[in-house]
């Protein structure tokens, strides 16, 4: 198996994805960008790329019943753990398997289209973008994160470093693709050429509470792209890796709690 850069996870990595990542990393991130969007009740919230669906559950209670939330991804088996999972109290959230670039939803209909930290893996940012403009009514807007550069965040820089380093930049792509879309001028200039108005882009900073992180790094690993490329590698090597990884982020952990800060843009455009 190749390493996906777009993030094309099988069903145990799915779950893993689930149970490891959102809680850790992912989860805080998509409430965040939520609270970003500062969602109304009873508004109809889409959430593109939605996986394990963090950010479309969290809006689901922020709208209320009164709302409706669809969860969109191209990915089955983050589909089938997002169904898995038990229903949150609020909005009744539908989960979709559909591709941006092509939203099965009629034009001007949505409210707020929310697209946490997806993007960067399209192949057509511009079409996906133009498929989320599409799909918002005229008082809409799209909220959207994306990691900002690798080096701004020291767990993925250091993981992603440490793995290029001792396995090779074809498994480490695995997580590096994840940060393809940083820079600033870039993502507004791909908002703008989509026709979005009122563009605010700001930086937020999650200070996050990793679990332990001998245990939490393969783990973590487990539940990426680059798991494959990890699992062939020599158990000296896995070893090395998580050896030094741990060396180069002792700094944030103190009296047995860590704690390391990740960055990531949030961006609100309107139709
Ligand atoms: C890193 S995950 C983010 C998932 C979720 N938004 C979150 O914050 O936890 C990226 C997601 O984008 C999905 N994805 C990638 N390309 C896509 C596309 N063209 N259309 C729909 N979903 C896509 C992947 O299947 C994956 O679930």
């Amino acid at each position: 198996m190749t390493t996906s850069t777009q993030w094309q996870l099988a069903q145990e990595a799915a779950e893993r994805y689930q149970t490891i990542l959102t809680p850790a990393i992912l989860g805080p991130f998509a409430e965040a960008l939520v609270d970003f969007a500062v969602l109304q009740a009873g508004e109809h919230v889409v959430d593109v790329g939605c996986g394990t669906g963090a950010a479309a559950r969290y809006a689901a209670q922020m709208i209320g019943r009164s709302g409706r939330v669809m969860g969109v991804d191209i990915n089955t088996s983050m589909l089938a753990v997002a169904q898995s999972l038990p229903a949150v109290h609020g909005a009744p959230i539908a989960w979709r398997e559909a591709n941006i670039t092509q939203l099965p939803f009629d034009d001007n209909g949505v409210d707020v289209v929310l697209c946490a930290q997806t993007l960067q893996f399209l192949p057509k940012k511009a079409a996906g973008l133009a498929e989320m403009r599409r799909v918002v009514k005229s008082s809409g807007r799209m909220a959207v994160s994306l990691w900002c550069a690798m080096g701004e965040s020291p767990y993925f820089y250091t993981l992603v470093e440490t793995i290029a380093r001792h396995i090779g930049p074809e498994t480490a792509a695995g997580l590096q693709s994840a940060f393809a879309l940083s820079d600033t001028d870039e993502i507004y200039g791909l908002i703008e050429a989509a026709g979005f108005k009122q563009i605010e882009m700001t930086v937020r900073r999650l200070d996050l509470p990793l679990p332990h992180l001998t245990e939490f790094i393969p783990r973590h690993i487990s539940a990426t792209p680059m798991a494959a490329g990890f699992n062939r590698a020599d158990e000296m090597v896995q070893q090395t890796i998580i050896r030094e990884v741990l060396e180069q982020l002792r700094q944030y952990t103190m009296n047995g709690y860590t704690s390391i800060p990740f960055k990531s843009h949030f961006i609100m455009a309107r139709k």
